[in-house]
């Protein structure tokens, strides 16, 4: 059954006027218009008269020198349209229908989805969850997750319920018990059924783990028959491990939820955030946002009047920039740089297992999940138990001994919806070199063994 999506708009977002200048904006690209519209700044008074930027090239010592073309130099350094520069998002829609399968307006079914840039992919994901839900609706997501998300949702007072997750990330047959007993399990029979499931489905931050597309099929076909949206926010898809080496332009990748949208005559309930943050640069501050073309609408709505668009520069460069690369171009840089992060992995993994697992010899202090995308690792640490806490606790031991002990990772329990006591630890392999990664995790070790003669064990139990 279709979902009705102005029905899930929430009452803010109802709410909230258009602006008239924004909307008028873009009648001003038809020929002949005479425009006294907005109050654009005078361009003679813009200091820049051209943009030239060198570009590194995987496999060439020389940078390539690309000059940003005049017009949309000049259309980058004035207000610009709402969703983004056309040049940019007409780039990425190319990007979209490569690596998807959906071309934006083409007719079909699958092509009727709404493309919208964003000041990374947090501004959209931020707005998105403001244009759905009312204070007291229920939002889904995997536990662990992004706690980046968590603020926002708290001030929107949504009710946030953890799924179970396993190695592939969020547990479909969880999510399924979940809903199927939502109205009789005491947890949850107050609560408003959810509107929202939100999901990390590749390298997931924090737990590192990639759903498989099976997985992405059950939990589709989940969402689907519980009229639920799937918010996929996936800026780890192009850091995938599996399959590099192969050529980048024709080799299979995991496919999206957006993409697997297709596998049946209902769309609809997929929207998709991207991120270029982790692939070209996060200073850029550029994400997406795809997908049911009213929820996307509204939230240009909320853009129009808060930040107005993201930086045109930004936008002018990365469409300069696609546009030099092609799909294909654009498909071998992220090859590369995920083969980059696939080295970091392998090089943390095998200190890992020399200082938590058993690799050296010794007794396993950690268990974790083998990254196959992304950026971090998720350490089960092996911890003495405490009263309310029986697989132990690692905020105190994160917060304070390991500082104080010289190394620092994010204790497990900022990233649960629901407050308490957790043996996690998040690490990221991203930018650390091989001797502090050495050095970092010898002295992980040792405060956790610390942690166990100071709770009165003189050996530590078997993990
Ligand atoms: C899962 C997840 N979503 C969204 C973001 C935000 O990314 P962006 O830089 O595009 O705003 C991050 C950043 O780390 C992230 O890990």
């Amino acid at each position: 059954m279709p979902l009705d999506h102005s029905a899930l708009l929430s009452d803010a977002a109802r709410k909230r006027p258009k602006s008239v200048i924004r909307e008028l904006l873009v009648m001003e690209k038809r020929p002949g218009m005479i425009s006294m519209l907005a109050g654009k700044p005078n361009p003679e008074g813009f200091p820049f008269s051209s943009i030239t930027m060198d570009i590194k090239l995987t496999g060439q010592s020389e940078p390539v020198k690309l000059t940003m073309d005049s017009d949309l130099l000049n259309e980058s350094l004035q207000y610009s349209l709402t969703p983004g520069i056309n040049a940019l998002l007409d780039a990425y829609a190319r990007i979209i229908a490569r690596v998807h399968g959906r071309t934006i307006d083409d007719g079909s079914a699958a092509g009727d989805f709404a493309l919208s840039s964003g000041v990374g992919s947090q501004d959209l994901i931020t707005k998105a969850f403001g244009v759905v839900l009312n204070p007291g609706e229920t939002v889904l997501t995997e536990a662990p997750l992004y706690t980046g998300v968590l603020p926002s949702l708290t001030a929107l007072e949504a009710n946030v319920v953890g799924v179970d997750t396993d190695k592939e990330g969020l547990s479909a047959r969880a999510l399924e018990a979940k809903l199927a007993s939502w109205k009789t399990d005491p947890a949850t029979a107050s609560l408003p059924f959810p509107k929202i499931l939100y999901t990390v489905p590749a390298g997931s931050n924090p737990a590192g783990t990639t759903a498989s597309v099976e997985r992405k099929r059950e939990v589709l076909a989940i969402v689907r028959r519980y009229g639920i949206l799937l918010f996929e926010d996936d800026p780890y898809y192009y850091l995938a491990f599996d399959g590099l080496g192969e050529d980048p332009v024709s080799r299979p990748r995991i496919p999206s939820y957006f993409a697997l949208e297709r596998e049946g005559d209902d769309y609809g309930y997929v929207i998709r955030f991207e991120s270029l943050s982790k692939i070209i640069s996060a200073g850029l501050r550029l994400g997406f946002v795809y997908g049911p073309r009213t929820i996307v609408r509204t939230i240009d709505v909320v853009t129009a009047s808060t930040n107005l668009h993201p930086s045109g520069i930004s936008q002018a460069a990365t469409a300069t920039l696609l546009d030099y690369w092609g799909v294909d171009g654009f498909l071998r840089h992220v090859d590369s740089v995920s083969a980059m992060y696939k080295e970091r992995r392998d090089m943390f993994a095998s200190y890992a297992e020399k200082h938590l697992g058993s690799g050296g010899g010794q007794q396993p202090l950690a268990k974790w999940v083998l990254p196959v995308a992304g950026m971090f690792f998720w350490f089960k640490l092996h911890l003495p138990p405490t009263e309310n806490a029986p697989e132990g606790d690692s905020s105190d031991l994160m917060l304070k001994k390991a500082a104080d002990g010289g190394v620092l990772l994010v204790p497990g329990a900022a990233f649960f919806p629901t407050p308490g006591p957790v043996p996690y630890a998040r690490a990221s392999f991203s930018l650390i070199e091989p001797a502090d990664v050495d050095e970092g995790l010898r002295r992980l070790r040792a405060v956790i063994e610390e942690a166990w003669h100071s709770a009165g064990y003189d050996s530590i139990p078997p993990i």
